[in-house]
C-alpha cells in the first residue's frame, strides 16, 4: 500500500480514514510526538512501565539494551510501511529488532522508536518445494522445532535463542556451512518493506536488492519474512571435550592437524580458548553430520590427554544445547579477526593471546576472555551462493572470534581495546607467517560497532552505496543504528 509522499510532509490522515487525523508530521516533531502519532495510526504504542515495552526493548545481552521513548509492534507489512513513512518524514531515530541477540548497543536498540518484529511469528513448511517460510520475529529454535520432526533442517544458529532475522541478514555461520554455505546462501526469498513504503518480494531475479539484502543488515529496509531451503537431517555424532590448559600443546597439535587436513564437509570442530578464573581453559565441540564419523577422523582429538567428554549420536535439537555460552554476564562484546589458514603456530599464538589479554584485564570486572574458531580446511565453503553484500570475496577466509563478558559499564572501553589489540596482534602474526589477508573481510554479526564499514564490505561498498541511493533516496534507514553505508 503506497501513498503519495513528499519528502517533507506526510498526511497521516491517508492511513486511517475512519479516525481522520489532521496531523501534519514534520521534521521538528519530537520522538514522543511521533510516538503519539504512531499510537493513532498503527495503535497501540507502548510506553515505559508496560509489559509490552519491556519485552520490545529486551535484548539477550543487557549491554545491548537502551530505553526507547516508546515501542511499536507492527502486525502487517502495511503497519511496517506506515511506521517507516512517519519516522522517515519526522526524521526520528529508531531501531528494528528481530529477536535482539546483537552484541552491539544501538544496532537493534534506540532511545527513539523501538520497532519489535514480535508479531511476525509465521513458520510454514511446504513439503512440495521443501522451503520453509519464516517470519522476522522467529528464533532458530522455533524453526528447528517445526522442520526437525519432519527429518529436515535449516542452516541456522549453533546456539539456542538466536534470531533468524539479524543472523541471516548479516551472514549466518552454521553447523552445515561446509555442505550448504552461509545461512544467507540458503535463502530463496525475502519479503521486505522498502524505505519508500513499497512491499516487495525479493528473489535472485532482483539483481540489486538480492545482492544488497544478503549481508546488508538493516540498511535497505525491514524484512518481514524469509524463505529458506531445507536439507535432509538425520542423527549426528558429537562430543564436547573439555581440556585443562595444561594440555594446550597436545590440544593445539590435534586441532591443527584437524583444521589443516580435514576436507570432509560433514565435519566441524568448534574450538574455544578461554581465560576464565585466572587460567587458560580449552574446549572443542566435534560435530559429524552422520551417525558415525569415518574411522580415524577425530582420533587425535579424542586422544588429547585429560580431555573429558563422551561421544554420542543424537538429534540436532539435542545438539543445540551444546552452544549455550559457558558463562553469563551483563556486558558483552564480540570481536573478529579474519585469517586464511589456521596453522599450528597460529593456534599457539591464539592460546598465548588468550592469556595475554586475560591478564591485561585481570584488574577489571572481566569474567571471560575467549577466542573461538570453527572452520576446517574446506576451501570452497563460501562458494555455495551468488555474490552478496557480505562477504565481498568468496575466497576462503575464517574467523578468530574474540569474546568478552564483564560486569561494569566503566570497563567497556578498556576491555574492548584489549580484546581488539589481541585480535590485531593475531592478524599481524598470521601475515608474518605469509598469509595474504588483503581479500578478507570482517563478519558483521560479530564485529564491534567501531568497525569501519570498509573492513566489512570492502570492494562492494561502492555498489552498495549506489543501491542505497536508489532504494532509500531519503535515507530513512540511516535513522537507525548499525553498520552505515549512508
Ligand atoms: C549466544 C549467541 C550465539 C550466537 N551464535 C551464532 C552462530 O552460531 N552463528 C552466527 O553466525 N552468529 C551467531 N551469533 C551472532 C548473531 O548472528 C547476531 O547476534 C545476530 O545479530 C542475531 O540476530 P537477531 O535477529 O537476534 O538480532 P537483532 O539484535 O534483533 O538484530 C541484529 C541486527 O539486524 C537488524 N535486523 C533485525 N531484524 C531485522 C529485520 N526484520 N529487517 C531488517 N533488519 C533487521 C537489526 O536492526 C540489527 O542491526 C550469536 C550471538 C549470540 C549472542
Ligand atoms: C511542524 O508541525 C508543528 C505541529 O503541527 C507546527 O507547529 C510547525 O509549524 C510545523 N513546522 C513546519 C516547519 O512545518
Ligand atoms: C532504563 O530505565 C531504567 C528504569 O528507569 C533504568 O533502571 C535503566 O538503567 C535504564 N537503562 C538504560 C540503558 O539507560
Ligand atoms: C502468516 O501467514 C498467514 C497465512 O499464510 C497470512 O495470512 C498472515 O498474513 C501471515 N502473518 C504475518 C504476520 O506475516
Ligand atoms: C530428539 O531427541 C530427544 C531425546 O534425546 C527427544 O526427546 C526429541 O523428541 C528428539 N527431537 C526430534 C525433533 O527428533
Ligand atoms: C577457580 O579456581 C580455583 C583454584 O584455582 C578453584 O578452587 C575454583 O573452584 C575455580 N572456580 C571456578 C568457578 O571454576
Ligand atoms: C591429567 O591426567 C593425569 C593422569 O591421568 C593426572 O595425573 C593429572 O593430574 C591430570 N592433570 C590435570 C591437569 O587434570
Ligand atoms: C607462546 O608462548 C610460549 C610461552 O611463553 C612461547 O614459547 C611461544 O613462542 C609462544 N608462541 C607463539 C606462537 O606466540
Amino acid at each position: 500500500m503506497i501513498h503519495p509522499l513528499s519528502l517533507w510532509v506526510v498526511w497521516v490522515v491517508f492511513f486511517l480514514p475512519a479516525f481522520a487525523l489532521d496531523i501534519q508530521v514534520n521534521a521538528s516533531f519530537s520522538v514522543s510526538q511521533v510516538c503519539h502519532v504512531l499510537g493513532r495510526t498503527i495503535e497501540p504504542v507502548y510506553w515505559p512501565g508496560s509489559k509490552h515495552y519491556d519485552a520490545d526493548i529486551k535484548h539477550f545481552l543487557p549491554s545491548s539494551t537502551q530505553n526507547a521513548t516508546c515501542s511499536v509492534e507492527p502486525k502487517s507489512t502495511r503497519d511496517v510501511a506506515t511506521v517507516l513513512e512517519v519516522i522517515g518524514v519526522a526524521r526520528t531515530p529508531f531501531a528494528v529488532k528481530g529477536v535482539g541477540h546483537t552484541s552491539n548497543v544501538g544496532f537493534s536498540s534506540t532511545t527513539g522508536v523501538q520497532i519489535a518484529m514480535s508479531h511476525f511469528k509465521n513458520i510454514s513448511y511446504d513439503a512440495k518445494t521443501q522451503v520453509v517460510t519464516v517470519g522476522a520475529g522467529v528464533t532458530w529454535d522455533e524453526v528447528y522445532a517445526v522442520v526437525n520432526p519432519l527429518g529436515r533442517n535449516v542452516a541456522g544458529a549453533r546456539a539456542p535463542g538466536v534470531g533468524v532475522a539479524g543472523f541471516t541478514l548479516g551472514g549466518g555461520v552454521n553447523y552445515l556451512q561446509n555442505e550448504v554455505g552461509l545461512t544467507l546462501d540458503t535463502v530463496v526469498g525475502f519479503t521486505v518493506v522498502l524505505p519508500t513504503g513499497l512491499v516487495k518480494e525479493v528473489t535472485e531475479n532482483d539483481h540489486d536488492l538480492w545482492f544488497a539484502l544478503r549481508g546488508g543488515l538493516n540498511q535497505f529496509g525491514i524484512v518481514t519474512e524469509f524463505k529458506f531451503k531445507t536439507f535432509p537431517q538425520g542423527q549426528i555424532w558429537t562430543v564436547e571435550l573439555d581440556v585443562p590448559g595444561e594440555s594446550v600443546d597436545e590440544f593445539n597439535a590435534a586441532v591443527a592437524d584437524f583444521f589443516e587436513t580435514s576436507t570432509d564437509p560433514k565435519a566441524t570442530a568448534i574450538v574455544q580458548y578461554r581465560y576464565f578464573n585466572s587460567s587458560l581453559q580449552l574446549e572443542t565441540t566435534l560435530f559429524y553430520n552422520a551417525p558415525t564419523p569415518p574411522k580415524g577422523l577425530f582420533d587425535k582429538m579424542l586422544a588429547i590427554p585429560n580431555a573429558s567428554g563422551t561421544p554420542a549420536t543424537r538429534n540436532f535439537t539435542d545438539i543445540l544445547a551444546l552452544g549455550t555460552p559457558a558463562v553469563s554476564g551483563s556486558r558483552f562484546t564480540f570481536d573478529d579477526t579474519e585469517v586464511v589458514q589456521l596453522s599450528r603456530s597460529l593456534l599457539d599464538a591464539i592460546a598465548n593471546e588468550t592469556v595475554v589479554v586475560g591478564q591485561a584485564v585481570e584488574d577489571t570486572s572481566a569474567q571471560l576472555i575467549m577466542f573461538m574458531i570453527w572452520q576446517n580446511n574446506v576451501q570452497d565453503y563460501l562458494s555455495h551462493g551468488s555474490s552478496s553484500a557480505w562477504p565481498p570475496s568468496r575466497s576462503f577466509e575464517t574467523s578468530i572470534n574474540g569474546w568478552s563478558l564483564w560486569l561494569d559499564e566503566s570497563d567497556d572501553d578498556a576491555i574492548l581495546a584489549n580484546l581488539q589489540s589481541g585480535g590485531d596482534r593475531l592478524g599481524a602474526y598470521a601475515q608474518s607467517l605469509g598469509q595474504d589477508l588483503s581479500k578478507t573481510s570482517l563478519y558483521p554479526n560479530i564485529s564491534p560497532k567501531n568497525t569501519p564499514v570498509e573492513a566489512i564490505y570492502g570492494s562492494n561498498l561502492g555498489r552498495l552505496k549506489q543501491i542505497k541511493k536508489k532504494y532509500d533516496p531519503a535515507g530513512v534507514m540511516c535513522l537507525t543504528g548499525g553498520f552505515k553505508i549512508c
